[in-house]
Parts: structure tokens; sequence; C-alpha cells
């Protein structure tokens, strides 16, 4: 089996002050631009300003993959004009943003079911995709027509249909190639804004041991700032993984000796 990074339910992970994986989700676009008297759409534009600066934030500070929320399989179920919008955004800033993070030695992924998506957008995606496969710095994982359910789902299925035989018998060992990020440790750190305090069908499986931090503000005026209180908080969490706070200093202790 390739080499996967551990599982948290399996190892115990080693753990960075810096988290290595951040997962994000940017909401909050549309109350920005209600705010403001904007349509919604001005909020999903500034929310690509927003992201932009995270990306370059999140390299600066050797955050190794950063994996953002950009469309749920549940946001179909926006208005039509909405969703045309979003595809639209989608595309351009695929085709105009590629080459700068190729630039900035940032690889490019996209995680979800793209058969929904038409060939032009398809098309640029896997453009970008491999434009960016090289890179070092930092992971930019964009999910997009992502569920959780999905990815799981997606996973046995795909799974099942190289061994059927696995049928009954099969270990998260067994499924864990099958799923989206699964060349990605599982993320340290999840941010949401906009303050909804839920997982919205994200990443369900990996988020298992993930220390969760919510913001009240709005996703567009997410910055560096907030990214680095974000990480403040973080870093001040025990992670326990199961264990006790006595085991882990006892750890310390003879770490230190
Ligand atoms: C998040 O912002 C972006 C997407 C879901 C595409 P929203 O559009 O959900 O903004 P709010 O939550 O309505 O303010
Ligand atoms: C989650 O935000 C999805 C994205 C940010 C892409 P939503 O705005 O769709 O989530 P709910 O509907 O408030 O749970
Ligand atoms: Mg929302």
């Amino acid at each position: 089996m390739a080499n996967l990074p551990p599982s948290s339910t399996r190892i115990i992970p080693d753990i960075a002050s810096v988290p290595r994986h951040i997962a994000v989700i940017m909401d909050g676009n549309g109350r920005w631009a209600k705010q403001r008297f904007m349509p919604r759409i001005a909020g999903h534009q500034r929310g690509v300003e927003a992201l932009r600066e995270v990306v370059i934030a999140c390299r600066d500070l050797g955050v190794e993959y950063l994996t953002v929320f950009a469309f749920s399989s549940e946001n179909w179920r926006r208005p039509d004009d909405e969703v045309s919008f979003l595809m639209s955004l989608f595309l351009i800033m695929l085709e105009r943003e590629a080459a700068k993070l190729h630039k900035n030695n940032i690889r490019l992924k996209i995680i979800g079911d793209r058969s929904r998506f038409n060939d032009k957008l398809r098309q640029a995606m896997q453009d970008a995709e491999r434009l960016t496969a090289n890179n070092t710095a930092l992971t930019l994982t964009i999910a997009a027509n992502y569920g959780g359910r999905w990815d799981v789902m997606h996973a046995v299925q795909a799974m099942l249909r190289e061994y059927p035989h696995l049928a009954q018998t099969f270990t998260e060992d067994d499924l864990r190639p099958y799923l989206s990020m699964s060349d990605a440790p599982e993320p340290d750190l999840f941010i949401r804004t906009g303050g909804e305090q839920r997982i919205s069908n994200f990443m369900l499986w990996q988020l298992a041991y993930t220390e969760l931090y919510f913001t009240d503000v709005l996703w567009p005026a997410f910055g560096r700032k907030n990214l680095d209180a974000a990480i403040a908080s973080y870093q001040k969490r025990e992670r326990r993984f199961g264990r006790t706070s006595e085991q882990l200093l006892d750890k310390q202790g003879k770490a230190d000796a």
C-alpha cells in the first residue's frame, strides 16, 4: 500500500506548533455583501481576495496544506443565478490564478465530484492541477461540489470496485487510500468564519481529531491577523487523542529528562 500519513484513530500524530494542515469553511460572503447593501455575488468576489491573502499567509508561516470549502454538494440548492455566478467565478479564478500560484510554488488540488461541472471548468481544473503538480511550498486544496458523506460513499464504492472480496472485512487502512486527501495529514486546525458553529458536511472523516475554531468574522473580512488569532488559539489547546492529561505530562517529563 502507498505510504499514507498516519490516521489519528490508529496512531497518535506528531503535533507541530504551526498546524501542518488547516481546513477552512469560508462562510459569510452573502451577509458581508448584505451589510453593505451589495448583491451577494459581490461578497463572493471579495471572498476570493480574502482567500488570496490567507494562502500567502499560510505559505509564509510554513503551513503545508490549506484546504478550503468553496462549494458544497448542497449549494446547488441556491438560486440559479447565484450558482451560475459561482461557477463563472471559479472558472475565472482558475484561469487567472493558476499562473500566480505556480509562481509562488503552490500546488493546487481540487476535491469533490466533478461530474456536475461543465467541460470548460473541468478542463481548467485539470490544467491548473497539472501546471502546479510539482510545487512544494504549500498544497492548496479547493473542495468544490464536495460533501463529506459523498467522500466516504465514493471511497467505499471505489475500493469495492477494485477489491470486491473486501466487502465484509475491510478496515480503515483498506479504505483510506480511496478517500479525498489521503495523501495529506488530517487537518490539525479547522476554521469556520461567519459565526455558524457547524460542519455543514465538510471533511467528516478527516476532522475526527481536528481542533475546531469558530469566528464571527465574515469571510471577505478575514485576513492574516485573523489567521494568526486562530493559530494562537490552536497553540493553547491540549491535543489528547483519547489519552489523559497526566499521560501527556508524563511524556513531556520523559522527553525533557
Ligand atoms: C460562503 O458564503 C460561500 C459559499 C457557500 C459559496 P455564503 O454565500 O454562504 O454567505 P452567507 O452564509 O449567506 O452569508
Ligand atoms: C458551507 O457554507 C459551504 C461553503 C462555505 C462552501 P453554507 O453557507 O453552505 O452552510 P450552511 O448552509 O449555512 O450550513
Ligand atoms: Mg453561508
